[in-house]
């Protein structure tokens, strides 16, 4: 028989919560998390197309949005960070070694979406670009011109995005192979529906 899909969460028979509790993510989390994956998707975009691009008002618009949806993205992962203080995440339902590796790709992926703006400020700062919040306030300039440290933020901004991208590729890998290898509830206490059948993810 087919699974049943249903906004409620099984296990409890309730709607989702707003607080993650030791069997799902709440739905704070949850709009976080998802908003943080659409951001980073439309901050690739953006940053890939406009450093293809020759200096020109093209650019310089695509990058502006890039620095300001950037600046938003660095706000919502401190406040998912935040959430995640006063709202305990699920416990991870592997064993210990994939336990850890689970912990360690979570550790960097909030590293990188916290070092990345940051390191994008500086190279702005750096190449006397002043970074504004969609043109409503700006940001102080974090250094002088500088055109040796631009070049070198500019390398780290690059390398950082790279990594980032190799570990959400891996990341999204481990939501897959934990919903159709190990069949359990890893992937859908991400998501505001619960399918029935699914191992809780308790560890044992
Ligand atoms: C998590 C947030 C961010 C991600 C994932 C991201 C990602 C990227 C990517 C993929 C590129 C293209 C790199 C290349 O191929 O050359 C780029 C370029 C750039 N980013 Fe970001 N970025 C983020 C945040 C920011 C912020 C907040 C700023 C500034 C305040 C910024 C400033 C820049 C600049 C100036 C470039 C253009 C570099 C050039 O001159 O070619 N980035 N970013
Ligand atoms: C740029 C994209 C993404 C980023 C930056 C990202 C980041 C993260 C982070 C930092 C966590 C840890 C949550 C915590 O406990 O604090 C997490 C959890 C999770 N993510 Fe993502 N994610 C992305 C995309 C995706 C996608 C596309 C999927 C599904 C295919 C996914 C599935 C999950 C699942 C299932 C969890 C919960 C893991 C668990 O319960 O231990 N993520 N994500």
């Amino acid at each position: 028989m087919a699974e049943e899909l249903t906004p409620m969460d099984r296990s409890t028979g309730h709607a989702i919560p707003l607080r993650n509790t030791p069997e799902r993510y709440g739905i704070v989390a949850q709009t976080l998390h998802w908003l943080i994956a659409a951001l980073v998707t439309v901050q690739f975009v953006f940053g890939v197309k406009a450093a293809s691009l020759p200096l020109s008002l093209e650019r310089l618009i695509l990058l502006a949005r890039h620095k300001s949806l950037g600046l938003t993205l660095f706000a919502l992962v401190i406040l998912r960070l935040a959430w995640r203080m006063y709202s305990s995440p699920p416990p991870q339902p592997s064993q210990a070694p994939l336990r850890t590796a689970a912990r360690l790709s979570h550790g960097l992926l909030y590293a990188l979406l916290l070092a990345m703006p940051i390191v994008g400020w500086l190279l702005s700062s750096a190449s006397s670009l002043t970074v504004s919040w969609f043109g409503l306030f700006s940001l102080p300039n974090l250094v002088t011109p500088d055109r040796r440290l631009a070049h070198w933020m500019l390398l780290t901004h690059q390398t950082m995005a790279w990594l980032l991208l190799t570990v959400v590729v891996i990341h999204i890998g481990a939501a897959f192979w934990h919903h159709f290898i190990l069949k359990d509830n890893v992937l859908t206490r991400m998501l505001p529906f619960t399918r029935r059948g699914r191992r809780s993810g308790r560890p044992p």
